[in-house]
């Protein structure tokens, strides 16, 4: 019977097809076990069997399957174990084992970190705040009226909040606010330095963007004066820049000071770098500083007749652009490893 030598003939191909690679064993599943195998069309020819012979070519067609099956899963485990042969001879078991990639400090952590140290070694103590403020932390406490500028929506991002409430929250807009939380809950005298993140609603640039830092600075006690600020933000000075750093004081505004003043460092002129960021001046602006304003330590519940204080506030990106001649303050919250790893051996 013809249909039965087609059987034979298939078995022979089976038993006779060289699977020497990954591929080949692919091949072979496709031909002889895959949902378009050549065993299946023989099925459909079992209405032409006599009935007799029905049973034994039944028989030898799943015969087939169980042959095409166990060269599959003998091949198979042949080129698995090869596999694990291979890998196992390639296993270097002497080999060191693999590092893990050791990231890098950022700039602006690593000047955050100088600045806190250099105030702690004369006893101001780290003091943290919300990031989400109200605007009486950030605004009304601090001196700062309805009507300032610093609080028009340009300025300032405002939090909607779901439900109904009296405070308006915002994301605080200096670090000044950490200075009302801390004299709402601490007597004097107080020490403390406040570092830590702000926000502004400005466009993004290469000199400015809507997120930086700032380390804060807070004094109060009973005598504190404007010559014990200066005194201290000159050592502030000269331990950051160098022990010959010279300093001005340059009257300002602030509406939580009174007076006001903005501290220059004297950076010098000597390439024409100094004089771009200089604008050919010599002197660097670094921070904003003052006396605290008598209706501040009100709003705080301090006794503006026992006690004063001194303020100041500085930015941290900026200096650390200036210390490691950063073009571009962008570069400063992207997060390219390729800028970060720079930064390595960083002190
Ligand atoms: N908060 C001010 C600013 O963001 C800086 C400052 C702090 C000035 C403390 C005086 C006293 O510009």
């Amino acid at each position: 019977m013809e249909i039965f030598d087609k059987v034979e003939e298939i078995k022979g191909q089976i038993n006779a097809y060289t699977i020497d690679s990954v591929e080949t064993l692919e091949a072979f599943r496709i031909q002889y076990l895959g949902t378009k195998n050549s065993i299946k069309p023989l099925f459909a020819e079992m209405r032409n069997v006599p009935n007799e012979q029905k049973k034994e070519f039944g028989q030898k067609l799943n015969e087939l399957k169980v042959i095409a099956e166990a060269r599959y899963e003998e091949v198979k485990a042949g080129i698995e174990q090869q596999s694990n042969k291979d890998a196992a001879a390639s296993l270097d078991l002497f080999a060191p084992g693999s590092t893990l990639g050791q990231g890098t400090r950022h700039p602006v952590s690593i000047v955050m970190d100088r600045v806190i140290s250099i105030f702690e070694k004369i006893g101001f103590s780290v003091a943290e705040e919300r990031e989400i403020e109200d605007d009486w932390h950030n605004f009304t406490a601090m001196n700062t009226p309805e009507d300032h500028p610093a609080r028009d929506m340009q300025d300032t991002f405002y939090l909607k909040t779901e439900v109904k409430s009296d405070i308006q929250r915002l994301l605080r807009t200096h670090t000044s606010s950490v200075q009302a939380r801390v004299m709402e809950n601490s007597k004097p005298p107080i020490r403390i330095i406040a570092p830590g993140r702000v926000y502004r609603n400005e466009t993004i640039s290469a000199r400015s963007h809507c997120q930086f830092h700032q380390v804060e600075g807070l004094y109060i006690d009973k005598k504190a004066s404007f010559a014990d600020m200066k005194q201290t933000l000159l050592y502030y000075a000269r331990e950051m820049y160098g022990p010959d750093t010279k300093i001005r004081l340059r009257p300002s505004y602030f509406p939580f000071t009174e007076p006001s003043a903005e501290m220059d460092v004297y950076w010098g002129l000597k390439t024409e770098t100094d004089h771009k960021i200089t604008k050919g001046t010599g002197w660097l602006e670094i921070l904003g500083c003052g006396m605290v304003d008598p209706n501040v330590l009100k709003n705080c519940g301090i006794d503006p007749e026992e006690y004063t204080g001194f303020a100041f506030g500085m930015g941290i990106e900026r200096q650390a652009m200036l210390q490691y001649k950063i073009s571009d303050i962008r570069l400063l919250f992207e997060n390219d490893v390729r800028f970060l790893n720079q930064f390595a051996a960083a002190k």
